[in-house]
């Protein structure tokens, strides 16, 4: 690939994981498989190793994924909670041994392995001893704060034993296991409730809740792994903190192993994986960690991950059944998608009914079709996929399957884009029901105009009774309409108008990715916002001034801008605003310790990025320079400061550290 060629695809990649990152961290709703956004990902890290001058600072291997979700309060870590890195064999693991030993320089390095627990990372913070804060990790450095709900695990104490600290941050695991699981399931359905797809989901799912009485009726674990910051607590091992969790009364997982260099790793990834199945819980492989502390400190980070830990992935399972039909789906751009429909089979844990193709070379690629037997995979995740076709049970009575000439929605004709994988139907995306209701579940959605009790059935019903023929036609509904459809009842009514109702109350970022813009996603939006303030601003957008905003490159201007001169787009944002929908535009904050003032970084912080602290100064109105001169207001000094510091001091700026710089940040 040449290195042009190689751009565009890094920012496709960028676009991509950065929607699957929110898929499944922020919503908790992944479209793809584990194993296909780990190929994303080594893709991407191909790339960059190939062409290292186009890696950007915002690059997803450079970051930890995920955002929180609006609804909950923010929680800045103190430190970042960082992710793990894959090895997915054996040569990987080695390679991770031999970069260990050879960064410590010595011949044998000790580690600890423990089961990689298939839950959701958070952290529990103890004051004197009480449970004082519970924050998810969030996308590492700003979490979501689930105190309540945490409070409700069963077996998180509240209060710690024996000799509590006077602060301390436990960052663990919560769970559900699976027999919790299936039971849990089973009464959902009993009640007429979607079932959870996985114990993973469930566990987030549930912990995620507005009402902690929601989640004090799920089944949730949580098993303590990390310490985070701690004061009055000394300890120099992994295992001797793992101990002293325990001494405090936190659930620590009794299987850890003390393992002697490779050899030692091996062995314990051997015993996890023989008792996988026996285990009460989902393990999706072994964590390996360096054990001694000071051995950690001098490893360091790199981007997203530490260099002295690594998950050592099991691999995934995989179960035949059969291909019963394809369907296709529409999508809201009008994306045509197969997906195979299966007789129900047990993968891993869970009943897999349905594995999407995703498109049509996919599809020829794997040449699927009705009637045949496949392996179906599902690696810790959460849509399974189908990872081959066993061709010896072919009969010849196999169907092969083409992507229909017509939409199957609305009848207009498909269209394959040239150059590309997609087949769309050519109607207009309000005249083809499937892409109206695919447009307005994405409207309705978390994080973007929110809008409570919007589900798929009554999307449809509403296209089918052509109550809602554009998105401002939901600002129109009322009781009276609403009743008329089957079996809405007076209460489910009131609650969808006031859900409604709320929803006039919103952001320009929110309205701007709730609008559905190929490409504009939940980031770019905010960056619209940001540089645009207003919507009604974008209608005189340029391409040029578009492609100023970051993240947009000139194809993606293209179309945004397409998207504002359009007068039908135009009408729909008039109509809404009209309606009474008032986005208020990003706020620049007056007051606080970063207001209007000029700040200069210098040396390297431990706790963030650079990027994310002038992004963090930025969004409390801050300006960032990059030199010291008398206009600076502030200094922040990092570990290896130099000569920015001397001439600060030189000219009275006010200098802080970076543990003052945190404390001015949480102000
Ligand atoms: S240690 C930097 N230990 O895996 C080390 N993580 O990708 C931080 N996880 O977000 C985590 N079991 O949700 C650690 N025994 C274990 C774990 C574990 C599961 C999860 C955790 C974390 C993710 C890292």
């Amino acid at each position: 690939m040449d290195k042009a060629a190689a751009e565009v695809r890094i920012a496709e990649l960028h676009r991509e994981i950065g929607y699957h990152d929110h898929r499944y961290y922020t919503l908790d709703d992944p479209v793809i498989s584990d194993a296909a956004y780990d190929r994303l990902m080594r893709e991407l890290v191909e790339l960059e190793e190939q062409f290292p001058d186009l890696v950007t600072a915002d690059s997803p291997t450079r970051r930890v994924s995920g955002l929180p979700a609006d609804r909950f309060e923010k929680v800045v870590h103190r430190l970042p909670m960082l992710s793990l890195a894959n090895a997915f064999d054996d040569q990987e693991i080695s390679e991770f041994d031999e970069r260990v030993r050879k960064a410590l320089g010595t011949a044998e390095v000790e580690y600890v392995c423990e089961p990689k627990l298939d839950g959701l990372a958070v952290e529990l913070i103890y004051e004197g001893g009480r449970l004082s804060k519970a924050a998810t990790r969030g996308d590492g450095e700003v979490g979501e704060e689930v105190t309540q709900n945490l409070r409700t695990v069963k077996n998180v104490p509240l209060e710690l034993a024996g000799q509590a600290p006077r602060y301390l941050e436990v960052r663990g695991e919560v769970f559900i296991r699976k027999a919790d699981f299936l039971r849990l399931n089973q009464k959902r359905e009993e009640a007429g409730e979607p079932p959870f797809v996985n114990p993973r989901n469930s566990a987030a799912g549930s912990l995620r809740q507005l009402d902690p009485r929601v989640t004090a009726s799920r089944p949730l674990r949580f098993f303590a792994y990390e310490i985070g910051h701690a004061d009055g607590l000394s300890f120099s091992t992994h295992l001797e903190k793992l101990s002293l969790l325990e001494g405090l009364g936190l659930p620590v997982n009794q299987f850890r192993h003390r393992a002697a260099g490779l050899p030692g790793v091996r062995e314990a990834y051997r015993a996890l994986l023989e008792r996988r199945h026996q285990l009460p819980y989902e393990v999706d492989g072994l964590v390996v960690k360096v054990n001694e502390e000071d051995l950690r400190k001098r490893l360091g980070q790199v981007s997203r991950s530490p260099r002295w830990a690594m998950a050592y992935k099991f691999p995934p399972e995989e179960e035949q059944t059969r291909v019963v039909e394809i369907e296709v789906q529409v999508g809201r751009t009008g994306a045509l998608t197969p997906v195979a429909k299966l007789e129900p089979v047990y993968v891993g844990g869970v009943t897999v009914s349905r594995a999407t193709l995703h498109n049509e070379d996919e599809l020829r690629r794997k040449d699927v079709r009705v009637g045949d037997f496949v392996f179906v995979r599902r690696a810790g995740d959460v849509i399974p996929e189908i990872a081959q076709v066993v061709l010896d049970r072919r009969t010849g009575s196999e169907q092969t399957f083409e992507l229909p000439q017509s939409c199957p929605a609305c009848g207009a004709p498909t269209v394959r884009e040239e150059g590309g994988a997609i087949t769309r139907c050519s109607n207009a995306s309000t005249a083809c029901p499937a892409q109206l209701v695919a447009g307005i579940l994405h409207f309705a959605a978390r994080g973007a105009m929110d809008i409570d009790g919007l589900g798929e059935k009554l999307c449809e019903q509403l296209v089918g009774c052509s109550l809602v023929k554009t998105l401002s036609d939901l600002y129109r509904l009322d009781l009276e309409k609403l009743l008329s459809l089957e079996r809405m009842a007076e209460k489910s009514a009131q609650n969808l108008l006031s859900a409604l109702e709320r929803s006039k109350s919103t952001t320009t970022r929110k309205l701007l990715f709730a609008l559905g813009i190929r490409h504009v996603g939940e980031a770019t939006a905010r960056q619209l916002a940001e540089r645009f303030g207003d919507v009604r601003s974008l209608f005189f957008a340029t391409e040029e001034e578009l492609t100023l905003v970051r993240d947009v490159g000139p194809q993606m201007a293209k179309e945004i801008h397409a998207f504002f001169v359009s007068p039908k787009n135009r009408q729909v944002i008039e109509e809404l605003l009209a309606l009474g929908v008032t986005p208020r535009p990003p706020e620049v904050p007056s007051g606080g310790p970063f207001a209007g003032k000029t700040v200069v970084l210098t040396g390297g912080l431990c706790s963030m990025t650079r990027e994310k602290a002038k992004e963090e100064i930025e969004r409390r109105g801050g300006k960032v320079a990059g030199s010291v001169s008398r206009k600076t207001d502030l200094m922040v000094a990092g570990g290896d400061a130099g000569s920015k510091l001397k001439k600060a001091a030189a000219l009275g700026v006010r200098v802080v550290d970076e543990k003052g710089f945190l404390a001015l940040l949480e102000g």
